[in-house]
């Protein structure tokens, strides 16, 4: 028999786990496999004290999932790029790609928990990730360093402009927080990783 509290379960997930729903653990028994209805949809916004509208603080949410989206693939290809490295500079690259891999993932931390902040829900699956993001998918093999490199400018500039956009949009918002995150944090990290590795596209004589 099943016990109380389990009758919303649908009937095929209780025969699955039926050792479970018979189980004796008393009431320290791990309630294993639950499954959850969405408590909050996504695009949705939470009302939280912060003294900003529900208007501006969906606005600043929908710009930081779309840089928190690119920013999850810049950190990816970056990662990527530091395993398939190659050549001369192999050593180099392979160290610096995983420093601004590490700087990228702190980042996507800091602009998930800004949109948290704000009362909204944070994009954090990669296959949501990937449905939101604007920066062109790589091919699965290894390409050419130098194509490697230059992949990783063209998603920073990509990255870049929609923190620009978002840096303008929260100043005249007056959404302080989420303007100071991105433009103490991100762009100057973006900005100064572009510096970095574009100092190695340059040809030397
Ligand atoms: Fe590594």
């Amino acid at each position: 028999m099943a016990a109380k509290g389990r009758q919303s379960e649908p009937t095929h997930v209780r025969e699955r786990y039926q050792h479970l729903f018979e189980g004796d653990g008393g009431r320290s028994q791990p309630m294993l496999h639950k499954l959850g209805i969405e408590i909050q949809d996504f695009g949705t916004m939470r009302l939280l004290p912060i003294a900003l509208s529900n208007e501006v603080r969906a606005r600043s949410c929908q710009s930081l999932n779309r840089i928190l989206a690119d920013t999850q693939i810049l950190y990816s290809l970056y990662k990527k790029h530091h395993w398939l490295m190659r050549g001369l500079t192999f050593y180099q690259l392979h160290l610096l790609l995983d420093k601004h891999a590490t700087e990228q993932l702190e980042l996507v931390d800091l602009l998930a928990e800004r949109v948290q902040t704000l009362g909204g829900v944070a994009v954090g699956d990669p296959r949501h990730v990937a449905e939101i993001t604007t920066i062109p998918r790589p091919p699965d093999g290894a390409e050419e360093v130098l194509a490697m490199l230059s992949r990783l400018l063209e998603a920073h500039e990509i990255v870049i402009a929609k923190v620009r956009d978002a840096i303008e949009t929260t100043a005249n918002d007056g959404d302080t927080g989420t303007n100071d995150i991105l433009t103490s944090d991100v762009l100057r990290t973006n900005e100064l990783q572009v510096w970095f590795v574009a100092e190695h596209l340059v040809e030397q004589p």
